[in-house]
């Protein structure tokens, strides 16, 4: 619901638990005024008495310290010397812009934003938008601010449309989206960083004077830091407190941060990175910035993740595998890595079958002169040598076992050694004169160029024509460098990063549409470009390659902030673990992979009789209790971080079934009597466990009782309630 009071001067963006309110301070700027708990009164028109002039701030419109404003927009040039939303280098060297007020609209539902991926709504979703003009009127530039309002999702999304009706400018910075809040100067601010094999560990830091920020300059959003940043009170706990997160629809770079000025006031920030960022806008071009996904909640940490999930998973993630039961797979990358041909996938997969796998995946190796990892990337033509019956003969045998038949592709690339690119040596992401340098021997290729995105669509398609293909890895393994194109004047080298993943999404969209069949899962690396903007085309993602249970339970925990279960790649593989070389047992790696999506990384061939019935079990529970993973909401119980005993808890859609995972990691001798609180049950219900019965309330107020008796003893506890 979107209210706009003519009096008060003031919008007010409610959702069933949310309030946002922006009032125009003298009908010229729009100020933030409140976002949290969803209020009953309506603001107070004395909402702008407390504004005034600071000292030494210069006085924007002659009468607005602008410098300490909590503003909704705030381009660069005027008084306002924080971070700002945006700036232009313009025809006379200027590089001031000053907007103002000038009027808004409501309508129902959400536009979709050109070239980009975005939440949707659905018929019968209670959405509305409403967009704020604002121009400059010395420069002829216009600024729609869009503020869409899920209200049944507890959601607000943002992002600005930048319309030049003036001479030609050059962007420098779109960032767009910033929330500034006051009376917040004790919190904290968290973000997700890390690095291959251990992305999205939970940073949690003060917020301090200053500027804090994360960013992605690699070309992807990056395993280094994941484009969210949440602010919450200091003492906000998994299950209590306030929380804000602000989470970008982009996969590229990405900058977002905190800034807390002298004045108490925090301005949170999120949009493409201006380092290096320069976009040339011509008289009458319009450019739309990514959006941003708002959440606030009350209800700690797991409330605010508990909206993220349920946003992405139904309204960014589309397609006939949304709501679907996913597959349970095997993949063939750990146990065989390049070491295979078709007979040994034939057995791979019988041996799958039998206990009740039902999709075969072939990972890398299967095309081209792919004999390693230097060269063959580019050339989507079965190799003969492995696969003497192509890849649809390959296909047709794992068919007859009645399974569903999954291939890997790394289209965004390609290695020296290949046809493509003795064929095209133009075609990589280079800058004239400069040795472009390798990653696992392979370079990028210029998805900024529409030939090149073209050939993608087309050989990639080819392959998926063929035959009765119906899962596609999607990976992407190497960061940009030595950034340019060989396509784009001299003057547009600035546009290449955001050009490319514009050609990227436009690949996909393509693909996706053509194949509606296919169900595709994103990788880089593991979970190098974790996303929405990936998850809009592509509903899961490769976590991480690091399988280790131990290190997975801590990955898992720290996506699960903003991605939903439903979304994460997770697969047993074998031991000693290839990334880290632990030994867990099996059980655990079952426990602690069950609730993504499910799968095996290992020749069952060669596992003991023990493990096959261990992962028989496991494949049988993942289809009882997918739906409850899956759809879910998750309480996250207890952190891996800050525990020695991570503790996850799902209730089902119906709320009838609870799940609760318990990974102890680290024993403790001796260890004392330990119990579990459990969140989210309706206290008057009673629940039953192992046919004990028990109250909502108790186990809540109580706790289930839990002994940490044994290294990597984990459990799935299924709680039924049973009135
Ligand atoms: C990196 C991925 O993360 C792995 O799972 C595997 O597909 C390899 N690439 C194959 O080269």
């Amino acid at each position: 619901m979107i209210d706009f009071n003519e009096k008060t001067k003031v919008f007010t963006l409610s959702t069933n638990n949310t309030t946002y309110a922006i009032g125009l301070l003298d009908n010229v700027l729009p100020i933030h005024i409140y976002w949290g708990k969803k209020l009953i009164n309506p603001i107070s028109e004395n909402w702008k008495d407390r504004y005034y002039a600071r000292s030494l701030s210069p006085l924007d419109y002659g009468k607005y310290s602008t410098n300490y404003l909590p503003l909704e927009f705030s381009p660069y040039g005027g008084g306002d010397s924080r971070v700002s939303s945006f700036s232009a280098l313009y025809s006379d060297g200027s590089r001031v812009t000053k907007v103002k007020y000038k009027g808004y609209e409501i309508t129902f539902g959400k536009p979709e934003l050109e070239g980009l991926p975005a939440t949707y709504a659905e018929k019968g979703d209670k959405v509305k938008t409403l967009t704020l003009t604002l121009v400059d009127e010395l420069k002829n530039m216009e600024f729609l601010l869009y503020y869409s309002v899920f209200e049944e999702f507890d959601i607000i999304t943002r992002s600005v449309k930048i319309i030049n009706n003036g001479d030609t400018a050059k962007l420098h910075n779109v960032l767009g989206v910033n929330v500034d809040f006051f009376g917040a100067q004790s919190s904290d601010v968290i973000h997700l960083d890390g690095a291959w094999a251990r992305e999205r560990a939970v940073a949690r830091n003060p917020i301090v004077p200053g500027n804090q920020s994360i960013e992605s300059r690699i070309g992807a959003s990056s395993a280094y830091h994941n484009p969210f940043i949440a602010v919450c009170e200091r003492n906000a706990t998994e299950n209590r407190g306030d929380v804000y997160g602000l989470n970008l629809v982009y996969s590229g770079n990405f900058y977002a941060g905190v800034e807390l000025n002298s004045y108490g006031c925090i301005r949170s920030y999120i949009g493409i990175n201006p380092h290096e960022f320069e976009w040339i806008l011509e008289k009458g071009r319009s450019f739309q910035t990514p959006e941003a996904i708002l959440v606030y909640s009350d209800e700690g940490l797991s409330g605010m993740s508990r909206r993220f999930n349920k946003i992405i998973r139904k309204r960014v993630c589309r397609g006939k595998y949304r709501d679907a039961e996913r597959f349970a797979l095997i993949n063939n990358w750990e146990a065989t890595y390049f070491d295979f041909n078709e007979d040994k996938i034939v057995e791979i997969a019988k041996k799958a079958k039998e206990i009740g796998v039902d999709t075969m995946v072939l990972d890398d190796g299967w095309f081209g002169r792919r004999k390693d990892d230097t060269s063959g990337l580019g050339d989507w033509v079965e190799m003969p040598e492995r696969l003497p019956n192509g890849i649809d003969g390959l296909c047709k045998k794992i068919n007859d076992l009645d399974m569903r038949f999954g291939l890997w592709f790394e289209p965004e690339m390609v290695n020296p050694d290949s046809e493509l690119f003795e064929n095209h040596p133009d075609w990589i992401i280079h800058t004239k004169g400069r040795e472009p340098s390798k990653t696992r021997g392979q370079y990028t290729l210029d998805l900024s160029r529409k030939d090149v995105c073209d050939y993608i669509v087309s050989a990639v398609g080819a392959i998926l024509k063929k035959a009765n293909i119906e899962y596609v890895k999607w990976d992407m393994n190497r960061y940009m460098s030595e950034v340019g194109s060989a396509l784009l004047p001299a003057e547009n080298q600035g546009e290449v990063m955001h050009r490319y993943i514009l050609g990227l999404y436009s690949v996909l969209e393509q693909l996706t549409s053509k194949f509606p069949n296919v169900l595709f899962e994103a990788c880089a690396s593991g979970g190098s470009r974790y996303d929405c903007g990936i998850l809009y085309y592509m509903p899961q993602v490769w976590t991480s390659d690091d399988t280790d249970a131990v290190e997975r339970i801590k990955i898992q925990y720290g996506t699960s902030f903003v991605y939903p279960y439903s979304s994460m790649g997770a697969h047993v593989s074998a031991c000693p673990n290839h990334q880290i070389g632990r030994t867990t047992p099996f059980d655990m790696r079952c426990n602690v992979a069950i609730s993504g999506q499910f799968g095996f990384e290992l020749d069952l061939n060669k596992c003991s009789k023990e493990e096959i019935e261990t992962a028989k079990k496991a494949v049988e529970n993942y289809h009882k209790w997918g739906e409850v993973f899956h759809k879910g909401d998750l309480y996250r119980l207890r952190s891996p971080f800050d525990t020695t005993t991570a503790v996850n808890q799902f209730i089902s859609e119906d709320k009838q079934t609870v799940l609760v995972c318990i990974y102890p990691y680290s024993l403790i001798p001796n260890a004392p009597d330990d119990y579990i609180k459990l969140e989210g049950l309706e206290e008057d219900a009673i629940y039953e466990i192992d046919g004990k019965r028990f109250g909502g309330d108790y186990l809540m107020n109580m706790g289930i009782w839990h002994k940490n008796d044994l290294e990597y003893k984990t459990q799935i506890i299924e709680i039924k309630k049973v009135n």
